[in-house]
Parts: structure tokens; C-alpha cells; sequence
């Protein structure tokens, strides 16, 4: 029971001791590190595809509604949630009821096994830093390349793509080295490519990939060594255990004393990546051909506005990309000082990422549209999300551009720094969890989830890890963030009052907050959450990916997600300590 508050020191009396609470050493710390959780990989990978994919600029009219009417109000719940309790999530719950503290601890378990294979992702971008460095993922010559195709003799180097095909090669036939059909030079798809002094006709983009041992092959085969199936381990791979290392040391480096690290440590993790976005854009637009990727990104489709999954998109978009329902912004917001503008926080917080993850389009697409150019081919044949935008299809990218070693090594760099705050924000969510409860010292407990993340990570550096890690991703995303952002509106919405949570964002913010925001917790995000959910259900009445729907992947997920309430039992059941012990 608190007797007393005053700033940010607690005289607690059932425990007997001061308890002062760490607090962020400035607003722009609090603020620039909620900023570094929300943007990620999220706003370069997935945002400028799920955009396109939608309707481009239609997308973004969703996305912003969806911003407005789910994510803002979101965050102002997540932040005032810690902000009154001075709790992360499970002593946050526990505070409204004592039997909710497990929800909490659900939470804070959604987001623990994020953390687990988002450092496997930071490790991918260390070792591809490197490969940058030494344009390691084209030094292999493809496989197929056989030397009877040939259709001449070349002054060019190996393994250059000839763009535009000349003139005078028209016509000639040749056949396509890898799948063996005859074709003519000119014909749709025809992509020439030198490989040892000899020029070879490919019919597709896929075979002349594959035919130049293209960075997806080298991704996928080499580097990750990917197998063919979830249960077949492959091969340990080392390289990817090194970086998974370095790649560790930085997340606990980052939080190792709390907001005191942080609130320094995301100066650099959030402005470095702005950085080098603008260079990227800047990059991007002054190449030839920026324009048609450009157009493919912007040019809206207004009827979309009218179909249920751009909406849906949208709507999956803003909680991922805001990091919310993941206790993450309930801990940061436990660690603001008492005066406060929680809503004007919220509101820059999300417009700063709608911002990134707009501009990450940019760049992206502009590099698409250059790419798609240089080909000869469609803007769909080369466009991508995922790891197959950043580690196979922008690596194509950017070794034709001059300065490819600079590029690619500030690219993976950029995408390093995006990854690292998000990274930590999970793992100080459930630091901060564990340290409420047990008053371990901070450094104890970064330590103790840190390894335990670590050790859970390292299945997934084998060649199974890529099917693991999307299980993973795909569970967490898709059904344990809407579990808990739904129990969080249900909870504070209806539970414990929506105007009475409401008048508390107003009274420590600068401005008051209207009923739009009562209407928002209790009906639009509820029926949004529902509507995801039924989606979902419909969605994997077909096969999830390449898996059956009751196939032992699909189990696994559901193992995952079930066990997460179970374990969320026990953590609150267990006994707490109320000593604070020395840091
Ligand atoms: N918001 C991050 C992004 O856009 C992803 C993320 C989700 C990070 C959950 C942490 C927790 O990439």
C-alpha cells in the first residue's frame, strides 16, 4: 500500500523501505526511446510492401485513420498504465486486480520470445555487415553456369548483368542455362549475363538469379543453410553463433543500468538510423528508374478504401510497428516522472514512426523501381519483403552501384541500429517485470533474461532456424499480441472505466483528451481485435505457408501460446521479496 508519494520517491509501509523508481533522465529520452522500440525492421521491411501490396497511398489514408483510432489511443493506455501504477505490466495488472497479474506476465512473455529470435535477425545484419564489406554473398559463381550456353565471347566482367540488351544481339538464340528452353534474345524477360568472359541468356530474372549464384542463394543455402523441412536441424552455423553473441552483449550493454543507459544509449540508435535513412532516400531518388518504383508505392487505389483487408493490413501494421501489446511501452511509461504530457507523447511517438516507416518506403521502392529498370523487368518481379527485401534483393541492389562497399555496410548498419532499440525495449520490459517483483538488482536480472533468451535463441542458428524463427514470429505477432492489446481494452475499457482512465491521460497531459478516446478503447479497438481474430481463424483454415493446419509446426505455435498464460500463473503465484537488494 503506497501511503505516500512525492516526485518520484514512495514510502511504502507494508514494505518499510524508501523505494525511489528510476526515472528517464529527460522527456527527449523517454521520448526518443519509445520512438526506437516502435521503429524497427518493421517500418523498412514491412511497411512499404504491406503499403504497396494494398494500394499505396489508399493504404496510407488506412494507416493513418488506424493510427489515430487504434495505435495513439493505445499507447496513451500502455503509457498511463505504468505511468499510475509505477509498474511494468504484471505489478501494473496486479494494481487493478490481484488476480490479473498473470496477464501481465503473459505479456511480458509475448515479448520475451520476440526477443529471443529478434537478436537472431541483429546477428544475420553483423555477419552481413561483413559480407557487405567483402561483396561475400556474390563471390560464387553459380552453380548451373555451363559452359555450352554460351551465346559469345565478352570484354565484360564476371558476373555483370547486360542492361539494356544490344541491338545487335537481337534476335540470336540461346538457350537459358538453367532450365533449358530454347529462346530469342529480345524476347520478354531476356536478361544477358557475363560470367567468365562469356555471355549466357537467362528467360527469367528467378533463373538469371540462380544462374549467378545470387545473393539468395547465398542466403539461404550458404549462410543460413537452410533446410528443406522444420525438423531437420542442418548444420550449426558458427558464423551466425558469433554474431548472435555480439549481438547479445550489445542488447544487455544498451539496458545494463535501466533507464539510465537507455535514455543515453538511444540518442545514437534512433538519430543514427534517421541518418542514414535520408542518405538512402537521397541514394534512392537520384537513381535512374527511382520514379517507377516510386509510382508502384504512391499511386492510390482509392477502391481498396472499400475492401476489408487494407483495413485489416493497416490495422496488424499500426500495433506491430507501435510495439504495443507487448508490456514494453507499459514499463517505459512506469519510469516517467510524475509530471508529465502523456498524450502529447503518444501522439509524437506515433506520428515520428508513421513518419520512418513512410520514409523507409522511399527508399526502398525508389531502389525497387531502379532495379526493375536495369532489368528490363516489371516492378513485381523484383519487389520483396522480409529478410528477402534486405538480405537478398537490396544486396542485388546495391552491388551494381558504385561505392557497393560503403553502401551495403551503412545499409546493414542502418538496419543494425533500427533492430538494437526495439531489441532492448523488450528485454528492459521484462527486466523491469522481474525486478518489481523480486528487487533483484538490475543488472542480476539483465543478466539471468539475457541468458535465458540467449539460450533459448540457439536453436535457431541452426539450419531449422529460419522455420523456427517464422513460427515464432508468426504466433506471437498474429495471436499473442491480439490476446493482449484485446484483454488490455477489455480490462481498462470496461473493467476499470474508460472516463476514469481517460481523465487521468488529461490530467497529466497538456491538453484534454475528449470522449473520442472512451469510443475508441471500448468499440473500435475491440471489434478491430475481433475482427483480426476471425481473420485469422479463416486464414489458416487453409495450410499455414508450407505447413498443414494440423501439422506439428502448427502445434508447436499453439504449445507456445498456450504454455504463455500457464507459466504466467506460476510467475504470479510466486512468492515476491520485498528487499530491495543493492545494485
Ligand atoms: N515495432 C518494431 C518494428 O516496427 C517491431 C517490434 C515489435 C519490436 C515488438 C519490439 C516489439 O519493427
Amino acid at each position: 500500500m503506497h501511503l505516500f508519494s512525492c516526485c518520484d520517491i514512495e514510502f511504502n509501509l507494508d514494505r518499510g523501505i524508501l523505494a525511489v523508481r528510476e526515472t528517464w533522465n529527460s522527456r527527449t529520452a523517454f521520448v526518443l526511446a519509445a520512438i526506437g522500440s516502435a521503429i524497427g525492421l518493421g517500418n523498412i521491411w514491412r511497411f512499404p510492401y504491406v503499403a504497396y501490396a494494398n494500394g499505396g497511398g489508399a493504404f496510407l489514408v488506412a494507416y493513418f485513420v488506424c493510427l489515430f483510432a487504434a495505435g495513439i489511443p493505445l499507447l496513451m493506455l500502455e503509457f498511463s498504465l505504468g505511468h499510475k501504477t509505477r509498474q511494468a505490466a504484471p505489478g501494473a495488472f496486479k494494481a487493478i486486480h490481484p488476480r490479473l497479474e498473470w496477464f501481465g506476465w503473459f505479456a511480458v512473455g509475448v515479448g520475451f520470445l520476440i526477443v529471443c529470435y529478434y537478436a537472431i535477425i541483429m546477428s544475420w545484419c553483423v555477419n552481413y555487415t561483413w559480407e557487405a564489406a567483402t561483396l561475400g554473398w556474390q563471390k560464387d559463381p553459380g552453380q548451373y553456369a555451363v559452359l555450352e550456353h554460351s551465346i559469345g565471347e565478352t570484354e565484360l566482367e564476371d558476373m555483370e548483368v547486360l542492361t539494356p540488351v544490344p541491338d545487335e544481339m537481337l534476335g540470336m538464340p540461346y538457350t537459358d542455362p538453367i532450365d533449358g528452353s530454347e529462346c530469342l534474345i529480345g524476347d520478354e524477360g531476356t536478361i544477358l549475363v557475363a560470367f567468365d568472359g562469356r555471355l549466357y541468356g537467362c528467360s527469367t530474372l528467378d533463373n538469371a538469379n540462380t544462374f549467378m549464384g545470387s545473393p539468395g542463394d547465398f542466403f539461404f543455402n550458404d549462410f543460413l543453410g537452410l533446410t528443406s523441412e522444420p525438423w531437420k536441424m542442418g548444420q550449426f552455423k558458427w558464423p551466425l553463433f558469433i554474431g548472435f553473441v555480439i549481438s547479445w552483449i550489445a542488447i544487455v550493454a544498451c539496458v545494463w543500468k535501466g533507464t539510465k543507459t537507455v535514455g543515453k544509449v538511444v540518442y545514437f540508435t534512433v538519430l543514427i538510423p534517421w541518418g542514414l535513412l535520408i542518405l538512402f532516400i537521397i541514394r534512392g531518388v537520384t537513381l535512374p528508374g527511382a520514379g517507377v518504383g516510386l509510382h508502384y508505392y504512391l499511386t492510390p487505389v482509392w477502391e481498396n478504401l472499400m475492401k476489408g483487408e487494407i483495413w485489416l493490413a493497416a490495422l496488424t501494421q499500426v500495433f506491430y510497428s507501435l510495439s504495443v501489446g507487448f508490456a514494453i511501452m507499459i514499463a517505459y511509461g512506469s519510469f516517467l516522472p510524475k509530471k508529465h504530457s502523456i498524450a502529447g507523447s503518444a501522439f509524437i511517438i506515433g506520428i515520428a514512426d508513421a513518419a520512418t516507416a513512410f520514409c523507409g518506403g522511399l527508399a526502398v521502392f525508389a531502389a525497387l523501381g531502379y532495379q526493375a529498370t536495369k532489368l528490363g523487368v516489371h516492378i513485381t518481379e523484383v519487389v520483396s519483403s522480409g529478410p528477402g527485401l534486405a538480405f537478398v534483393v537490396y544486396p542485388h541492389i546495391i552491388t551494381s552501384l558504385p561505392g557497393a562497399r560503403i553502401f551495403g555496410v551503412l545499409f546493414f548498419l542502418m538496419l543494425l541500429t533500427l533492430a538494437i532499440d526495439s531489441a532492448f525495449s523488450l528485454l528492459e520490459a521484462a527486466t523491469a517485470s522481474v525486478k518489481d517483483k523480486w528487487k533483484i538488482s538490475h543488472k542480476k536480472v539483465n543478466l539471468i533474461i539475457g541468458g535465458l533468451a540467449f539460450l533459448l535463441g540457439l536453436p535457431m542458428l541452426t539450419g531449422s532456424g529460419l522455420w523456427i524463427l517464422d513460427i515464432v514470429d508468426h504466433f506471437m505477432n498474429s495471436w499473442g499480441l491480439t490476446f493482449v492489446v484485446l484483454g488490455e481494452v477489455i480490462i481498462i475499457g470496461w473493467a476499470v472505466g474508460a472516463k476514469k482512465y481517460r481523465n487521468y491521460i488529461s490530467d497529466n497531459s497538456n491538453f484534454r483528451i475528449g470522449q473520442w478516446w472512451d469510443i475508441c478503447v471500448r468499440w473500435l479497438i475491440p471489434m478491430g481485435i475481433l475482427w483480426m481474430l476471425f481473420h485469422e481463424v479463416k486464414a489458416r483454415a487453409v495450410p499455414y505457408g508450407n505447413f498443414g493446419l494440423r501439422s506439428m509446426e502448427f502445434v508447436f505455435g499453439w504449445i507456445l501460446i498456450l504454455l504463455l498464460p500457464v507459466l504466467g500463473d506460476i510467475l504470479a503465484n510466486a512468492r515476491g521479496k520485498a528487499r530491495e537488494e543493492p545494485e
